[in-house]
């Protein structure tokens, strides 16, 4: 029976559990066996393989809970998950190389973000096998898919914690900075801020240096609580890859705003609680049909590519009108485009961020 291996890599993502759940199902109905990866690349290269069935995907860290069917609805990864150094060397996909020929294993799928798709694209140059990526990151900074695994949910975790902090903010009157993860990318604080109606969002691709961050912080507060709008709560939405720590902004705003109002602003960092829970509906189902997706990819023999979520008419068709192939070599261009802001993808959302902030304020 011919194998195929699937390895989750860089920062774990919910809805990562229901691809490999996908892609095993997917195998065992067309007669393939599947090896589970542990830990990433670092898996790959230490030969750390244990096989997936569709009855059961028992793993040691994660012992109650076994059965395929269930794991699939849990966040995080049960394969375990790594960034890994040994991976940008030759010499260290070279071993992983040979660990998989050990293994009779004929196709890798690749779950993970930005710089799994970098060692993915590198493997397969180099790898006499087929390499497909199935793209998931909650910073949503991977190209030429509208969304990767894990975004949804990490969206919604950010607006049930923003409502929780809108009901103490409300109470006492005050602003509250959330910072929200994301990395180099603004895509979780733009579409939080939208949805949870928040009075601003500060985002990396703005490009605004340190000055002009607080001023247009400290003009949201002052502007907000005052009488021709009267709020009872400021929301600012602010992504880490703003060049400003959280603290220090609450410091410089603070110190900025008139001493004769009072206004009280406080800070919260969601950080990694925004990366785990539960998948929601949307991330189980682009999981299941990404990891399908995938698994025809391999076993047709196509490689170097990435299953993508995207509605228009380039990449390569796939029996799934969702679901497009893509060279990873372009996912890469355009996922650097996205982050040094020349993609039009970048380009419209920043537009139609500044054409909403004086919506956004109201
Ligand atoms: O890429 C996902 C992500 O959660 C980013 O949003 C964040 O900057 C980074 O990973 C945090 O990495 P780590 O878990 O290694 O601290």
């Amino acid at each position: 029976m011919p194998a195929i291996a699937v390895l989750t890599s860089g920062g774990d993502a919910p809805g990562m559990n229901a691809a490999i759940r996908s892609v095993t199902k997917v195998a065992a109905s067309r007669g393939v066996t599947v090896w589970g990866v542990e830990m990433g690349y670092d898996g790959l290269i230490d030969g750390k393989f244990r096989p997936l069935t569709r009855q059961n995907a028992k793993t040691a860290s994660l012992a109650p809970v076994g059965e395929m069917e269930a794991m699939g609805s849990l966040g995080g990864t049960i394969l375990g998950s790594s960034r890994c150094p040994r991976f940008h060397t030759r010499e260290g996909r070279a071993e992983a190389v040979s660990k998989m020929v050990g293994y009779s294993i004929e196709g890798l799928i690749v779950i993970g973000g930005n710089g799994s798709l970098a060692g993915a694209h590198a493997l397969a140059g180099e790898a006499t096998v087929p390499v497909i990526g199935i793209p998931a990151s909650i910073d949503n900074d991977i190209g030429l898919s509208r969304e990767a695994l894990g975004v949804d949910t990490a969206l919604n975790t950010i607006i049930d914690a923003c409502d929780r902090i809108t009901d103490t903010a409300r109470s006492h009157h005050r602003a509250f900075i959330v910072e929200v993860m994301g990395r180099h990318s603004g895509y979780l604080a733009m579409a939080a801020a939208v949805a949870t109606a928040a009075d601003a969002v500060l985002l990396p691709e703005q490009r605004r240096n340190r000055d002009e961050v607080v001023k247009a912080v400290t003009e949201c507060i002052v502007q907000s609580f005052g009488r021709a709008r009267d709020k009872n709560r400021v929301l600012i939405i602010k992504a880490e890859g703003v060049g400003i720590p959280t603290h220090e902004l609450l410091e410089e705003v603070g110190r900025a705003l008139p001493a004769d109002q009072s206004i009280e602003v406080r800070g919260t960092v969601l950080g990694h609680l925004v990366r785990g829970g539960n998948p929601s509906f949307r991330d189980r189902l682009l999981a299941g049909r990404f990891g399908l997706v995938a698994v025809d990819a391999v076993l047709a023999g196509k490689t170097d590519r990435m299953v993508g979520w995207n509605l228009t008419e380039t990449g390569e068709p796939t029996s799934d009108s969702w679901i497009r192939l893509f060279p990873i070599a372009q996912v890469l261009e355009e996922t650097k485009a996205l982050l040094d802001g020349s993609s039009a993808v970048t380009i419209d959302r920043v537009r139609r961020m500044e054409a909403i902030q004086g919506v956004l304020s109201l």
